[in-house]
């Protein structure tokens, strides 16, 4: 491939348009829509009109003149469109964090009212740490025993024993995606329910959490769905369990009738229970404006054909890196079937490399990110230089030319240099 194979693979992609949904800086190959989404051209007009007219001039009559009350469930509703969820059973509300901590409560709950003896929450080992940190203090306080395997030998540890099965569809570390639908019918057939953080999937890859059976599913506003820094979590449950179980934190927004104030706490039918305290609802306004730019994929094809060109720009840039970086190695899985929307290498000779290079590349505007390697397992011990391909906004040319940079960094020695050494707080 040469610049110019690039650029006629952009000349004819029918998504091309999409990109003109963002301000994207000039001079930035953004290659982080994994950690944080672009900036919609929109949001910013948007946030504009919340704060001066429904805030400015509606004042509390926005609630309801608005829609303001209602907007949990609309955003929340378009979130289902692209997870496979009817209307009516996903919701935004609070963190990825807060959303795993309720849905995992739910779920143990479900457990123990079937008098069941099953005791573990089984999940993986790379899985993203807030996730883990959740399950971990969740079992502790309701006497259950988070365990933990690599991805290849979860299957075999299901057994009658385990009360959830709690997994990120995508690995944030290496993008290796599970088989939602094989795994969720594995828990199943061994009796347990299944978890799934959606957080680098909303957005990125087709997801079908009805058809998989899935029992449980949480996820981040701010990666794919372009949301913005901080933006709302969304929490979806199959309507199996949704009016059948409380979630533990059990705010007025939850409630049956938030106004009618009555002391007593009343779940209110369905996902609605799933809501907590007020919503924000300026990032609300950012969130539901970016989730649009997801769905005007869909006249063009939608997840489907965004997942075309996601695998064809990971693709390229893998085989890119493969034949002009020698010092580098594939983490993420060669099978297209098997990878999410990113792209993770490693350094295996010299694996200090992986920061100051990535810190090199955003010194030249080409964003990407490192995540740390775990030494206690010889299979993650590696850094990871990280980075993310959403096909909403990145060209071919981009995949290309970063993958040229890369290489010009690495052979420069440029990443030496201590400014690119030197650690900040968020890498
Ligand atoms: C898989 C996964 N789950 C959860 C989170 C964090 O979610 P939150 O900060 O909204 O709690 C992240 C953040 O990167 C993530 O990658």
């Amino acid at each position: 491939m040469n610049r110019q194979d690039a650029l006629a693979l952009d000349a004819a992609d029918p998504l091309a348009p999409l990109r003109h949904q963002f301000t994207l800086p000039e001079g930035v190959l953004y290659l982080d829509g994994n950690s944080l989404g672009v900036l919609p051209a929109a949001t910013a007009a948007r946030v504009q009109q919340v704060v001066a007219e429904e805030w400015g001039q509606g004042l509390i009559r926005s609630w309801n003149s608005a829609g303001w009350i209602t907007l949990p469930q609309r955003v929340g509703d378009k979130i289902g469109r692209l997870i496979g969820a009817q209307p009516g059973e996903t919701v935004v509300a609070d963190s990825t964090s807060v959303n795993l901590f309720k849905v995992l409560s739910a779920a143990l709950s479900i457990v123990q009212a079937a008098s069941s003896t099953r005791r573990v929450i089984l999940s993986e080992r790379s899985n993203f740490p807030t996730d883990l940190y959740i399950a971990e203090s969740l079992a502790r306080e309701r006497g259950f025993e988070l365990v933990l395997a690599d991805a290849d030998a979860l299957p075999g540890l299901l057994d009658d024993r385990t009360a959830v099965l709690m997994l990120t569809h995508v690995n944030y570390r290496t993008g290796r995606m599970h088989d939602m639908a094989a795994v969720t019918t594995a828990a199943h057939a061994a009796g347990a329910l299944a978890v799934w953080d959606l957080a680098h999937s909303a957005g990125a890859v087709p997801v079908d959490l009805h058809g998989a059976g899935a029992d449980f599913a949480v996820g981040c506003g701010y990666k794919y769905l372009n949301g913005g820094p901080g933006a709302p979590a969304f929490v979806w449950v199959h309507p199996r369990h949704a009016s059948a179980f409380q979630q533990p934190l059990a705010g007025w927004m939850g409630h049956a009738a938030p106004f009618a104030f009555t002391p007593g706490y009343r779940p209110a039918p369905g996902i609605a229970r799933y809501l907590c305290g007020t919503p924000p609802l300026l990032s609300m306004a950012a969130l539901e404006c970016g989730v649009d730019t997801v769905l005007a994929a869909e006249p063009l094809g939608g997840m489907g054909a965004l997942r075309a060109k996601s695998l064809a720009l990971t693709r390229l840039f893998a085989d890119e890196v493969a034949a002009r970086c020698p010092q580098l190695a594939l983490a993420s899985p060669a099978d297209d079937a098997l990878r999410g929307s990113q792209v993770c290498l490693t350094c295996p000779g010299q694996t200090e490399l992986a920061y100051p290079v990535v810190q090199a590349l955003i010194g030249r505007g080409v964003i990407g990110d490192f995540r740390a390697g775990d030494p206690s397992h010889p299979a993650d011990a590696l850094d990871i230089l990280r980075f993310g391909f959403t096909p909403l906004y990145l060209r071919y040319v981009d995949a290309f030319d970063a993958a040229v940079h890369l290489q010009q960094v690495l052979d420069s020695g440029e990443w030496r240099r201590p400014e690119f050494n030197r650690r900040h707080a968020v890498t």
